[in-house]
C-alpha cells in the first residue's frame, strides 16, 4: 500500500480534505466571470483549493495559471503571462499560430513555437528590448475567450510580490485598467502574507481597491481533519481512532501542510494501528525534521526579539503593556511595536486575529525547547 499523505504538491480528489463552500464559492465565481481573492497563511491550502476548484470543470473552462513567487520584474512578469496564455489555452499549435497572428504585433518576431517529440507544444519568447505593447498581453485573455466563445479563468499566485518591484504600483495600475473590463475573465488572484494582501485589496488608496470577492481561507476544522484521518488510514489498511485522530491534528493547530506531514510519518512508522505513542513519536519526527529550519529562522534574533517570542510563547497578548514589557524585558512599547511587524512579515507570527499566534506548530515546541523556557 502506497503512503495516501503527502504535502509539498497540491492535493487534489482523494487526498483533499472537505473545502466544500469554498469550492462552490469560486466555482460560482469562475461561471459568472467574477473575479475573487483568496487570502491565507502560506501553506493552508490556497494553491490545493484552487486547482481542486478548476479541476471540477474539466474541459469546460479554461485556466490560465502564473505564481508570481520568483518573479522579480514586471518584464519578467508579461513576459510568463504572454507564455502562459498562449500555452495553457491551446491544444494545437495552429491555435497558437493563429492567436499570434491575430492579436500580437509588437512581439511577434520575438515568439517561437513549435512542438515536441511527445506532442507538447513549446513555446519560447524573449520581449524586445525596446517597446513593446503591455496592452497586447493584458488583452489576450479576453480575446481569446471572446474568439473561442468561452470563459477563462486567470489564477495568479503569489501576487502581492508585483508590489515589491520597483514599478510595482505602476504595474497594478495598469493592471488594473485592463482587467477591469474584461468580462469574460475571472481573476484568481491569491497570496500568503495577509497584511500586504489585505492592504491591496482593501485600501482606498490602492488599485487593487474592490477589486473582487475577498474570502479569508480559514483552517480546516479539527473535526474535518479527523474524519478525513480516520478514512484515509482506513482505506490503506491501518486504523486510527477518533482520540488519536483528533490530537493529530491538534498537535499541529490543524494546519494543513502539517497535518499531512504528521500523517504521514504516523503511517510509515504504524504496522497496523496508530497509537498515541507512536503519535507522540513521530510529532518529535516532525521537529527534529524542523530544526534547521528553526535555527535558520531564530539564527540572528536579538535580545528584545527573543524575550518578545518569549512573552507570546508564556501567552501574553498585550505586548505593548508597560506590565509585560516589565516581566519579559522588551524595551520599549516601540520595540514591541517593531518587532510585531518584523516577526508578521518573516511569517513567523500571525496577527489576524487579533491576537499573536505562531504561524508553524513546530515552531513553539522548538522554541520553548531551545531557549529553555520555564513554563507557566
Ligand atoms: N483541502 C486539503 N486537504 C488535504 N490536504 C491539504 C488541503 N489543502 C492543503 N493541504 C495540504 O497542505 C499542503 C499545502 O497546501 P497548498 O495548497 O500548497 O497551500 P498554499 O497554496 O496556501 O501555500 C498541501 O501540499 C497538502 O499537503
Ligand atoms: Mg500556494
Amino acid at each position: 500500500m502506497q503512503n495516501p499523505f503527502k504535502y509539498g504538491e497540491l492535493t487534489t480528489d482523494q487526498n483533499f480534505c472537505n473545502r466544500k463552500q469554498e469550492i462552490k464559492r469560486l466555482q460560482s465565481a469562475f461561471r459568472d466571470g467574477q473575479s475573487i481573492v483568496i487570502i491565507s497563511p502560506r501553506r493552508w491550502g490556497k494553491s490545493s483549493l484552487v486547482n481542486q476548484s478548476v479541476d471540477t470543470f474539466k474541459g469546460k473552462l479554461t485556466t490560465i495559471q502564473i505564481d508570481c513567487f520568483g518573479i522579480s520584474s514586471s518584464r519578467e512578469f508579461y513576459a510568463v503571462f504572454l507564455k502562459a496564455t498562449l500555452q495553457q489555452t491551446s491544444s494545437k499549435l495552429q491555435q497558437v499560430v493563429d492567436t499570434v497572428a491575430k492579436s500580437l504585433k509588437s512581439i511577434v518576431p520575438y515568439i517561437k513555437y513549435g512542438v515536441s517529440e511527445n506532442d507538447e507544444i513549446q513555446i519560447s519568447l524573449d520581449l524586445p528590448h525596446k517597446k513593446y505593447e503591455v496592452e497586447e498581453i493584458l488583452e489576450l485573455p479576453q480575446r481569446i475567450a471572446a474568439d473561442r466563445k468561452t470563459r477563462l479563468v486567470v489564477c495568479i499566485d503569489e501576487f502581492q510580490k508585483i508590489a515589491e518591484w520597483s514599478d510595482g504600483k505602476m504595474v497594478l495600475e495598469k493592471l488594473r485598467s485592463y482587467w477591469q473590463n474584461h468580462d469574460k475573465v475571472s481573476y484568481c488572484l491569491y497570496g500568503s502574507k495577509r497584511h500586504l494582501m489585505s492592504t491591496l485589496f482593501a485600501h482606498a488608496s490602492q488599485p487593487f481597491y474592490r477589486f473582487g470577492e475577498i474570502l479569508f481561507l480559514d483552517k480546516i476544522a479539527e473535526k474535518e481533519w479527523t474524519t478525513f484521518l480516520i478514512k484515509e488510514f482506513d482505506r490503506t489498511g491501518k486504523i486510527i481512532s477518533t482520540e488519536t485522530a483528533q490530537r493529530l491534528a491538534n498537535l499541529v493547530d490543524s494546519h494543513s501542510y502539517f497535518v499531512q506531514y504528521l500523517a504521514r510519518i504516523c503511517w510509515n512508522n504504524s504496522e497496523k494501528k496508530v497509537t498515541d505513542q507512536i503519535l507522540d513519536l513521530s510529532f518529535l519526527e516532525l521537529l527534529n525534521d524542523h530544526l534547521p529550519v528553526f535555527q535558520n529562522q531564530t539564527r540572528n534574533l536579538t535580545k528584545y526579539q527573543v524575550n518578545y517570542l518569549k512573552a507570546i510563547s508564556a501567552g501574553e497578548t498585550q505586548l505593548t503593556s508597560q506590565r509585560v514589557i516589565n516581566a519579559f524585558d522588551l524595551g520599549s512599547p516601540g520595540n514591541s511595536k517593531r518587532n510585531q511587524i518584523l516577526f508578521e512579515d518573516l511569517e513567523i507570527l500571525d496577527y489576524a486575529l487579533g491576537n499573536p499566534r505562531f504561524c508553524d506548530p513546530y515552531f513553539r515546541p522548538l522554541f520553548d525547547r531551545v531557549f529553555k523556557l520555564s513554563s507557566g
